[in-house]
Parts: structure tokens; C-alpha cells; sequence
């Protein structure tokens, strides 16, 4: 089987997320173009990095990316660090001749995110990959969603809403990472969470053409964590702590038009007592509906208003399996159940798929580089509170 080289940037969360996706994605796909190799990891914290790359068997580790992009054996760079950094670490590798994915939301700034756009566009024309890890799009259930929609099955699309609704921050004592700085973050819930809940709308009616929004955010000031990964609200820090005040949003709400002619809402918090990783999407159509929840994500549920008579009529609920999209990844039976290490695993199966067949594969550097410009088109909404039309 062909070997490819992998560089691994930032080696908390999403390192460990995209190294046991590498690890799982030929096992799970037969016909997986490539066994990922894991050759150098890097974090700017070195006893973070040591570890991982013990844990994970890399050959070696770093705490400059640069060694990474300078080494002609590497094929593959993922970038996992803050957001800040997503721009300069995809764009040299890109220049350096890898293929890269590269984490969300893409940048800080839509004038970054169009250089790696256009980054990605020259380095394609040499036959080189790139992929922003917009991964909830290729849930077997919301692939299964687009495919009923294109049918026409439930007719022509009237209204899309979309949530992506978390509690992890919601505690005051919850701690200021960089995730709660703008300098590294770039936004708060909007560029972390409503990115996905957007994409997923945006994926099955259409980009998001107008727009008017709500941003909020309720928690001023936080305890600040002091270094290492993001430890999401694990960790709750007492009244001694240093405290600094949050520059970024904790609540989004949109009320928009889609390119493909509905309506609809997009919302996230990451404030929501007792809701944890809940995104939500519900479509209507004219003749018919569909609606999904991300806690539940091997279930789809389905009303084929027109088909049913009166008094008979209401979701029926397919549980996603081998002969839905990706089947592959899913165990045998539907009902068995993928979770978010399978999803990401075939997030890299698409991007395996895509370096093997010299195809951009979706959420390509351009679509991240699209919902930059919805996230600035809110930001500016909310500043005029008005609606506005995305550049
Ligand atoms: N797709 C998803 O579902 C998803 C989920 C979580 C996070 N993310 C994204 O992944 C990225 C990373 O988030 P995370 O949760 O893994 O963060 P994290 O805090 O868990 O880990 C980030 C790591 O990067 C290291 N780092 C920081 N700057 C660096 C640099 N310049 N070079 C090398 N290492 C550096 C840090 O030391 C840390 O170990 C973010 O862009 C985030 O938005 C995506």
C-alpha cells in the first residue's frame, strides 16, 4: 500500500482528532488510497509535543511548524493550532508543495482567508489538495438529507433553520483560553460553533446571500487559563485567579435567505445549560420535511407530507447504516452507531479520495473562505442593525 507522510501542527484537541482519524481511516475504509504515516508532530509547547508523538508514534516532533514545511519527505500537513495561525502555517505549506487540511474556522480575517484561497487555487494547478475541517456535512445522516433534498423529494425548500448549541462556557468560573481572545480566536461562538451549524445549512439550501444578526455576549470577564490546550470548561477556576476581560461573542443569530431561494435561521451559543454538542437542522420543503440533531447523528427523520394521509402523517426515522452514504465507516448493522471518530475519519477518507484522484474535494479553502465573509457580513449587521447582503 502507498505510504504518505504526515506533518502534524498543534497537538491538543484536533491533533489527537485528526491522528486517530489518520490511524482509523484505512481500517475502516477498504479501499483507502493511502496508510498515513506519522512522521513529525509539532506544538509550540514541547512537553506537549514529546507526548504526543510518543503516544501517537511519530518519528519525531518539533515546536517550530517551519521544520515541518522544510522537510521535502513530508506529503501531508495538518494544521490543528489556534486560529490565528491557520493562515501563515496552510499558506507556506501550500507554497512548500504539500497537501494541507487545515482546521475552522479557516482565519481570523476574511483578507486571510482569501490568501488561502488563492493560496489553494495556484497550488492546485500543481496538483496539490487542500481541505478546511468543516467535518459535520459528511455525517452519513446529513449526506443521506442532501441527497432526499436534491431528489426533489420534498419539494422546493421554504425554510432552513440551523443550531449548534453548547454549555460548555456558561459557567462565569469557566476559564479564558485563547478561544475567548480575539487577537487568537478572531470571534468567539461565531468563527468555534456557528461555522458548522452554517456550512451544514449552506451544504443542503444554498449560500446565505442576506442576512440580519444578533451578537451577544454575556460573560464579560473570565479567569485566565494560563497556556497549554484549551481545556473547554473541564476546569473551573476560583476568585483568586487572574481575570480578563472577553473581547469575543458568546451568542450568534441569523435570520437569512438562501441562494437556493428559502429562508431560514442560523443560531449558536456555547451558553446553553444542559445542551452539549446539540446541532440541530430542520428543513422544510413544499412537500415535505426533514430534521436531525448532531446528539442523535446516526438518526434521520423524514416527513413525506404529501405521500401520507391525513392522520397517518409524521417523521419516520431512518437509522443510518451501510447503505447510506459512507456506509463503509459504519458498522454492519444501522442502529450500531458512528460517532465523531469515525466522522472524522471519513473526513480523511474525502481528503485521501480527493490527493488520489487530483480533485479539490468540498469544503475546499474557497467555502471557508465564503463563510468568512458571511461571519464579517454578521458582524456588520450587528453594527448597523440592519440586514446585509454578503459580499
Ligand atoms: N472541526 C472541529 O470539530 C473542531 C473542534 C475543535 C476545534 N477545532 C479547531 O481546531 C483548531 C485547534 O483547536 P483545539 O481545540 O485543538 O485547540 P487546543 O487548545 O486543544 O490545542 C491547540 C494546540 O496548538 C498548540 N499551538 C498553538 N500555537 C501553535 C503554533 N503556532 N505552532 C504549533 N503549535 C501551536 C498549543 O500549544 C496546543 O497544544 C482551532 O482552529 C479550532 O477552532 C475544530
Amino acid at each position: 500500500m502507498k505510504k504518505m507522510n504526515v506533518g502534524v501542527v498543534g497537538a491538543g484537541f484536533m491533533g489527537k482528532a485528526h491522528c486517530v482519524a489518520l490511524s482509523n481511516m484505512p481500517k475502516l475504509f477498504p479501499d483507502a488510497p493511502y496508510l498515513p504515516v506519522f512522521k513529525t508532530v509539532c506544538d509550540i509547547d514541547p512537553e506537549i509535543a514529546v507526548d504526543f508523538c510518543v503516544r501517537f508514534g511519530f518519528k519525531g516532533f518539533c515546536t517550530d511548524y517551519m521544520d515541518i514545511i522544510n522537510d521535502p519527505e513530508i506529503d501531508i500537513v495538518a494544521v490543528c493550532t489556534p486560529n490565528d495561525s491557520h493562515a501563515e502555517i496552510a499558506i507556506a505549506a501550500l507554497e512548500a508543495g504539500k497537501h494541507v487540511i487545515c482546521e475552522k474556522p479557516m482565519a481570523i480575517t476574511v483578507e486571510q482567508s482569501k490568501a488561502m484561497a488563492e493560496a489553494a487555487a495556484k497550488a492546485f494547478e500543481k496538483g496539490k489538495i487542500s481541505m478546511c475541517g468543516y467535518q459535520y456535512r459528511r455525517v452519513p445522516a446529513i449526506e443521506e438529507a442532501k441527497k432526499i433534498i436534491d431528489s426533489g423529494a420534498i419539494g422546493q425548500l421554504t425554510n432552513v433553520r440551523a443550531q449548534y448549541l453548547q454549555s460548555w462556557s456558561a459557567d462565569p468560573r469557566s476559564p479564558l483560553s485563547w478561544r475567548f481572545v480575539k487577537e487568537t480566536a478572531g470571534a468567539g461562538t461565531l468563527g468555534d460553533i456557528f461555522t458548522h451549524a452554517l456550512d451544514i445549512a449552506q451544504y443542503l439550501a444554498g449560500d446565505v446571500t442576506e442576512l440580519v444578526s444578533m451578537v451577544k455576549t454575556y460573560i464579560k470577564e473570565r479567569p485566565v487559563q494560563e497556556g497549554g490546550v484549551d481545556l473547554l470548561g473541564t476546569v473551573k477556576l476560583g476568585d483568586d485567579a487572574k481575570k480578563q476581560a472577553v473581547d469575543v461573542d458568546d451568542e450568534v443569530s441569523i435570520l437569512c435567505k438562501y441562494a437556493g431561494g428559502a429562508i431560514g435561521s442560523v443560531e449558536a451559543t456555547r451558553m446553553a445549560w444542559g445542551r452539549n454538542n446539540y446541532i440541530t437542522i430542520e428543513v422544510h420543503g413544499t412537500k415535505g420535511s426533514i430534521t436531525w440533531n448532531y446528539e442523535r447523528l446516526n438518526e434521520l427523520e423524514v416527513c413525506y407530507g404529501m405521500d401520507d394521509e391525513d392522520g397517518a402523517r409524521g417523521f419516520r426515522k431512518i437509522y443510518t447504516g451501510p447503505a447510506n452514504p459512507h456506509g463503509d465507516v459504519t458498522w454492519n448493522i444501522p442502529g450500531m452507531n458512528i460517532g465523531y471518530g469515525e466522522l472524522k475519519a471519513i473526513e480523511a477518507y474525502d481528503f485521501a479520495k480527493a490527493v488520489e484522484g487530483g480533485y479539490q474535494p468540498t469544503t475546499t479553502f474557497e467555502v471557508g473562505y465564503q463563510i468568512s465573509k458571511v461571519c464579517d457580513a454578521i458582524l456588520k449587521s450587528d453594527e448597523v442593525h440592519g440586514w446585509v447582503t454578503v459580499e
